[in-house]
């Protein structure tokens, strides 16, 4: 049975940039006729690959534009998938996509009403959600800071940054001020400042570290795992499909997805480390061992979704709307 857990998205690739070093920026437009969905800053598209590959890119753009944005950051490593999007998809070709969703939210509104300022802290390519954050920041009258690190010559959008954001945008390019010293700009924050921030493990890692050494609120999306914790129930258990109709059981050394799959059930999925969103699933009953690298503690003890690549259950059966 086919239950795609976001709703598909066609569109055209109408521009694509190569101006700045080792990064393509994409603008892609709905089908003639056909309009993009809503999204929100912090949002991600899942672009499906003709190899069957799904990675995930940041919506780079405005809300409520009719172009959306993608930057993609052509890695050494082909697995990450951006050797097809920056050698292969041109201006003209089709693109199917999944989404947006959203597990990076910015909560503007609440920083307005509390008078809350807002750090943003970007490193590379982890700019992307960043640069609609920042536009909103501006527009609600946030007191906000951006502070972008990255290497000479390949920071993508950093013209339209400065353009935008001027004194509030300070850039830490490694070639000439070294790295951007974190413990610094968190430390001598206001009480009360949110910290959003986007980038390579290592450094959401130093900033996360930073915020809890300056007690501030700190916000991320990470695309890179966190360790595994030991099962909470280390034996099998049972899943109960409420759409399917199937009850299933997953052993010890095996995921939910690979089970339910196996079993007819499809789920779209992708990094298989509980990073990337794709598999998230509602659930009905039961209570969870979260695993994933994604959910705050709070959306965790809601525990109405889960995802099944890499959380299990904590007890003997839990129900999922599968
Ligand atoms: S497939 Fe990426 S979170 Fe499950």
């Amino acid at each position: 049975m086919n239950r795609p857990i976001a709703s598909d998205v066609d569109v055209i690739v109408t521009h694509r940039d190569t101006s700045t070093e080792g990064v393509v920026v994409f603008e892609l437009r709905a089908k003639e006729g056909e309009a993009l969905p809503d999204w929100t800053p912090g949002a991600h598209v899942d672009v499906l690959q003709p190899s069957g590959l799904v990675r995930q890119y940041s919506l780079a753009g405005q809300p409520g534009s009719d172009v959306w944005r993608l930057g993609v950051l052509r890695e050494a490593d082909a697995r990450g998938g951006s050797t097809w999007m920056c050698d292969s998809l041109q201006e003209g070709q089709a693109l199917r996509l999944a989404g947006p969703r959203t597990h990076f939210p910015f909560d503007a509104e609440g920083a307005a009403k509390l008078g809350a300022p807002v750090i943003l802290l970007a490193a590379g390519i982890g700019i992307t959600p960043l640069i609609p954050m920042a536009a909103e920041a501006a527009k609600a009258g946030l007191d906000y800071r951006l502070h972008y690190s990255g290497h000479e010559g390949r920071m993508a959008f950093l013209a339209e940054l400065e353009a935008a954001h001027g004194r509030r945008l300070t850039t830490h390019v490694s070639e000439r001020d070294g790295r951007a010293d974190l413990d610094a700009i968190l430390g001598s924050a206001e009480p009360g400042t949110r910290v959003y921030c986007c980038g390579p493990a290592r450094f959401i890692d130093a900033a996360e570290a930073a915020a809890a050494k300056a007690g501030l609120e700190f916000h991320t999306e990470r695309f890179e795992a966190e360790a595994l914790t030991p099962p909470i129930w280390p034996g099998p258990f049972d899943v109960e499909l409420a759409m399917s109709g199937l009850t299933v059981t997953v052993p010890p050394e095996r995921s939910i997805l690979d089970v339910v799959e196996e079993n007819g059930v499809f789920v779209l999925s992708s990094c298989h480390e509980g990073t990337c969103g794709t598999c998230e699933t509602p659930v009905l009953e039961g209570e969870l061992d979260h695993r994933d690298s994604i959910l705050t503690p709070q959306e965790r003890a809601r525990g109405d979704v889960m995802f099944i690549c890499v959380s299990r259950a904590a007890c003997p059966r839990i129900v999922l709307d599968l």
